[in-house]
C-alpha cells in the first residue's frame, strides 16, 4: 500500500510533532485550572490525535480504514466509560487507562525487536537497552496498575506481603528483571542466532519478573493509600512511553511520555505534601495503623458532643453575614452536591458572603470536590483554596463542614504524635460557630478521631449529607 502522505519533506513530519507537543503543554497548563480544564482535555487530546494520525499514515503502518475502524471503536469503548463511570470510580478509571499505556509500550518494545530481527536487522544496544527500560517500566506499570485498580473497586483485597518476606520476594523480582535485561543488552545473541531465539527468552523472562514485581508492589499498600499510588503509576506509563519513544526513534512520543512522566510525579508529590506523608511511608508503611483510635475516641468525645438539626442551623444562618462551606468525601459518596450547590445559591440570593473552603486532598481524588462542584455548576471564583481561605475563618460567622473529616482535624496541628501530624487542615475552629454535618462520630481515611467535633463551638448535624442538606435547603426556602 502506498504512502498516503509519501512525497512530503521530512519536515513536515517533524512540524506536525512539534504542533502536537505544543499542543500537549498548553493542554496541560489550562488543566492546571478548573476553569479552563475542559479545554485543555479538548487541546490535548487532539495534539494526540493528530500524532497517531500523522504517525500511522506517514509510515503507512494501516489502511486508513483499519485506522478509522479503530478510532471508531476506541472512541466509543472511551466515550461509553466517560459517561457510565461514576465521579467516585475516577481513580480505578485512571488506574486502568494508565495499566494499559504501561501494557502497550512493554508490547511495543518486544514487536520492535521481533520487526528489526524480522527484516534482517541487528540489535543494537540502544535498541536492547531502551527495549528492557521499556519492557521492565511498563510491565511493572500494567500489573501495578490492574492490582491498585482492583483494590480501589473493592476487588482485590490487602496482600500479606509487606512483611520482610515479602519485601524479599521484590528484592529478586527486580534483580531478576534487571538481570535478564543486562542478558539482552550485552549477549542478545545468548540463546542462538536464529531471529526469535535470539531475543524472546531474556525480553519474556524480564516482562514476567517485572509483572511479579508490579503485583508485588501494589498489593502489599494499604487500599486507602491507591489513589497517591495510581498517580506514581501514571508517572511510571509516561516513562515507559518515553522510552518506547526511544525504541522507535519516535519524537512525539519521547515529548509526551516525558510529559506525562513528570506531571505524575508532580501530582504524587503534591499529593504526598498535602497529607504531610513521604513517598517511601506510602509506598511501604501504613496510614492510620498507629491505633491512635478506640479507647481515644470515648476520652474525647464523652459529654462533650452539641447535637443540632436543621432547623437550629437555619436559624443560624439567618443571622450570618459571612458562611463557609467544607465539603468532605462524604458529600461524594452522598452526591450531595446539587444539595450543596443550592443552599450556597440560596444564601448568596440572600446577601451573605458565602465560599466553598476546599482543601487539596478532601475526598479521594485530586480535585475530587472541585469537579463535583463544578458539576452542580457552583461558580469557580465561590472556590477558595486552603492557604487563601484559612486566613478568613476569624471572621466567618458560619461554617458548613459537609462529609469531611481528616481534612478539618485541629490534631494536624496540635498533636506532634498524630499520623496526620503536619498536614495542612482548615482551621475552621477559629470561626464563631461550626456544624459539623456527617452521619456518626466515626473516623475518617486517616482512622483517628477528631477533637472539633468537641469543641465548644462545634455542633453536629448527624445525617447523610444529601438528606440534611436538602433538610436545610427546604427550611431556608420556607422562611424567605
Ligand atoms: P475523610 O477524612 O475520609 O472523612 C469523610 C467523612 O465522611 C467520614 O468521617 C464519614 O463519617 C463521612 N461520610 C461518609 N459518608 C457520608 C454520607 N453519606 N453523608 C455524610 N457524611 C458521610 O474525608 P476528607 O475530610 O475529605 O479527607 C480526605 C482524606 O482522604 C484525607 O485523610 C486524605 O489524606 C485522604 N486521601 C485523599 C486523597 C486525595 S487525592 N483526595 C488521596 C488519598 C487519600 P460518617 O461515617 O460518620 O458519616
Amino acid at each position: 500500500m502506498a504512502a498516503i502522505l509519501a512525497g512530503f519533506p521530512d519536515a513536515v513530519l517533524n512540524l506536525t510533532y512539534l504542533v502536537a507537543g505544543v499542543m500537549f503543554i498548553q493542554g496541560l497548563r489550562d488543566m492546571t485550572h478548573p476553569r479552563t480544564a475542559t479545554r485543555g482535555n479538548t487541546i490535548s487530546s487532539g495534539g494526540m490525535l493528530l500524532a497517531v494520525l500523522v504517525t500511522v499514515l506517514w509510515f503507512d503502518i494501516l489502511s486508513p480504514v483499519i485506522l478509522g475502524a479503530g478510532l471508531l471503536v476506541g472512541g466509543l469503548v472511551g466515550a461509553g466509560l466517560a459517561v457510565s463511570v461514576e465521579t467516585t470510580e475516577m481513580p480505578q478509571l485512571v488506574g486502568l487507562f494508565n495499566g494499559f499505556g504501561g501494557g502497550a509500550s512493554a508490547l511495543v518494545a518486544g514487536a520492535e525487536l521481533i520487526d528489526v530481527l524480522g527484516s534482517g536487522g541487528s540489535l543494537s544496544i540502544g535498541l536492547t537497552a531502551s527495549a528492557s527500560i521499556a519492557g521492565i517500566i511498563g510491565a511493572v506499570t500494567f500489573w501495578g496498575s490492574l492490582v491498585a485498580a482492583g483494590k480501589l473497586h473493592g476487588l482485590v483485597g490487602d496482600g500479606p506481603f509487606s512483611t520482610n518476606v515479602g519485601h524479599a520476594l521484590k528484592a529478586v523480582f527486580l534483580a531478576a528483571a534487571v538481570a535478564a535485561g543486562a542478558f539482552l543488552v550485552v549477549r542478545p545473541d545468548v540463546f542462538g542466532t536464529a531471529p526469535l531465539a535470539s531475543w524472546v527468552p531474556s525480553y519474556w523472562a524480564l516482562v514476567g519478573a517485572a509483572s511479579l514485581l508490579g503485583i508485588f508492589l501494589v498489593i502489599s499498600i494499604g487500599g486507602a493509600d491507591m489513589p497517591v499510588v495510581i498517580a506514581l503509576l501514571n508517572s511510571y506509563s509516561g516513562l515507559a512511553a518515553a522510552t518506547t519513544g526511544f525504541v522507535l526513534n519516535n519524537t512525539v512520543l519521547i515529548i509526551a511520555g516525558t510529559l506525562v512522566g513528570a506531571s505524575g510525579l508532580i501530582l504524587t508529590v503534591i499529593m504526598c505534601e498535602s497529607m504531610n506523608r513521604s513517598l517511601t511511608n506510602v509506598l511501604f508503611g501504613g496510614f492510620g495503623s498507629d491505633g491512635d483510635g478506640g479507647e481515644d475516641m470515648e476520652d474525647i468525645y464523652e459529654g462533650q458532643i452539641q447535637e443540632t438539626s436543621a432547623e437550629e442551623v437555619e436559624m443560624l444562618l439567618d443571622t450570618a453575614q459571612r458562611v463557609v462551606v467544607v465539603p468532605g468525601y462524604g458529600m461524594a459518596v452522598a452526591q450531595a452536591q446539587h444539595a450543596v450547590a443550592e443552599l450556597v445559591e440560596l444564601l448568596d440570593e440572600n446577601d451573605v458572603d458565602v465560599e466553598f473552603g476546599i482543601h487539596p486532598v478532601a475526598g479521594r481524588m485530586p480535585g475530587h470536590m472541585n469537579a463535583l462542584l463544578a458539576e452542580a455548576d457552583v461558580p469557580y471564583d465561590k472556590m477558595r483554596e486552603l492557604e487563601e481561605v484559612n486566613p478568613t475563618f476569624s471572621q466567618t460567622d458560619v461554617v458548613i463542614v459537609t462529609g469531611a473529616n481528616d481534612v478539618v482535624n485541629p490534631k494536624a496541628n496540635e498533636d506532634d504524635s498524630s499520623p496526620i501530624a503536619g498536614m495542612p487542615v482548615l482551621e475552621v475552629a477559629d470561626a464563631r460557630q461550626v456544624i459539623v454535618n456527617k452521619r456518626s462520630l466515626s473516623p475518617g481515611f486517616s482512622g483517628i478521631p477528631n477533637p472539633l467535633f468537641a469543641k465548644d463551638n462545634t455542633s453536629m448535624l448527624f445525617g447523610d449529607a444529601k438528606a440534611s442538606m436538602q433538610e436545610l435547603v427546604n427550611n431556608y426556602k420556607e422562611n424567605h
